[in-house]
């Protein structure tokens, strides 16, 4: 619960262009309590013996030079905070999609062995992680528009996924879509290092939500003036 506040608050602040200044304190007390409980582990992690990340990070060596425990807790911090919210939109938006497109969620319950292609079309349809950003270390050009050194890049992933050059019929939920070549966990030296563990996240989930649950259907909720899901559990659910 603890780790999942953490990074709930900073992905509030993260994620939004028109960030909240009243918030910031929240993020920064949140870095603070997140640093703390990181650098209690890395310490821990010297000194016992194990083969988890964290003691690999603090004993490895790459042509003889090893992390100092600040940059083994700044990457703590990115791979936990990076990990969790992510995953839980690709669950969350995912089961969404699917409910929207009553079509495609039955074709996915009547062949359970498209749920790899699926969850890689959900990345695509509904990306996780929308944007990231840059800063340009030198003048440069992308495509016709000048960047001068120090400005900020913006990459919209999330308008990339839907792109008519790329995907064809681009708007269109195809559970199983072919060269689905997308870039919901980014590209090149910073591609996401989670990518092969959320997508075995995202190929259970779906997996197990279709096993157990028979229907899904949105129904009113009076209270709020919204709508909630409700899910029929199936027989064999447990
Ligand atoms: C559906 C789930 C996920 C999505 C959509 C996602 C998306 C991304 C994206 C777009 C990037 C590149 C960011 C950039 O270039 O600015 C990234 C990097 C990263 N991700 Fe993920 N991620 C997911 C799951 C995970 C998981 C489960 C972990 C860890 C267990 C993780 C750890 C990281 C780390 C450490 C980086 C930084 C890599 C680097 O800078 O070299 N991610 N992710």
């Amino acid at each position: 619960m603890l780790l999942k506040r953490w990074s709930e608050t900073f992905a509030e602040m993260l994620g939004n262009f028109q960030h909240n200044p009243e918030r910031a304190h929240l993020l920064l007390s949140s870095l603070e309590e997140m640093t703390g409980y990181f650098r209690e582990a890395v310490r821990r992690a010297a000194v016992t013996p194990g083969d988890g990340l964290l003691r690999a990070l603090v004993i490895g060596k790459v042509d003889g030079d090893s992390l100092t425990e600040d940059e083994i807790v700044t990457n703590a911090i990115l791979t936990m905070v990076g990990g969790q919210e992510t995953t839980t939109n690709l669950i969350g938006n995912g089961l969404l999609t699917l409910i929207r497109h009553p079509g495609e969620l039955t074709r996915l319950r009547a062949d359970p062995a498209l749920v790899p292609q699926a969850v890689e079309e959900l990345l695509r349809y509904e990306s996780p992680s929308q944007h990231t950003a840059r800063v340009a270390t030198e003048d440069t050009t992308i495509r016709d528009t000048p960047v001068r050194r120090g400005q900020a890049v913006i990459a919209v992933m999330g308008a990339a996924n839907r792109d008519p050059g790329q995907f064809p019929d681009p708007d269109r939920l195809d559970l199983a879509r072919s060269s689905n070549r997308h870039l919901a966990f980014g590209w090149a030296a910073h591609f996401c290092f989670g990518a092969g563990l959320a997508r075995v996240e995202g190929q259970v989930a779906f997996t197990e939500l279709l096993r157990r649950f028979l229907a899904c259907a949105p129904s009113p909720a009076p209270s709020s003036g919204g709508r909630t899901w409700a899910c029929a559990a199936s027989a064999n659910c447990g």
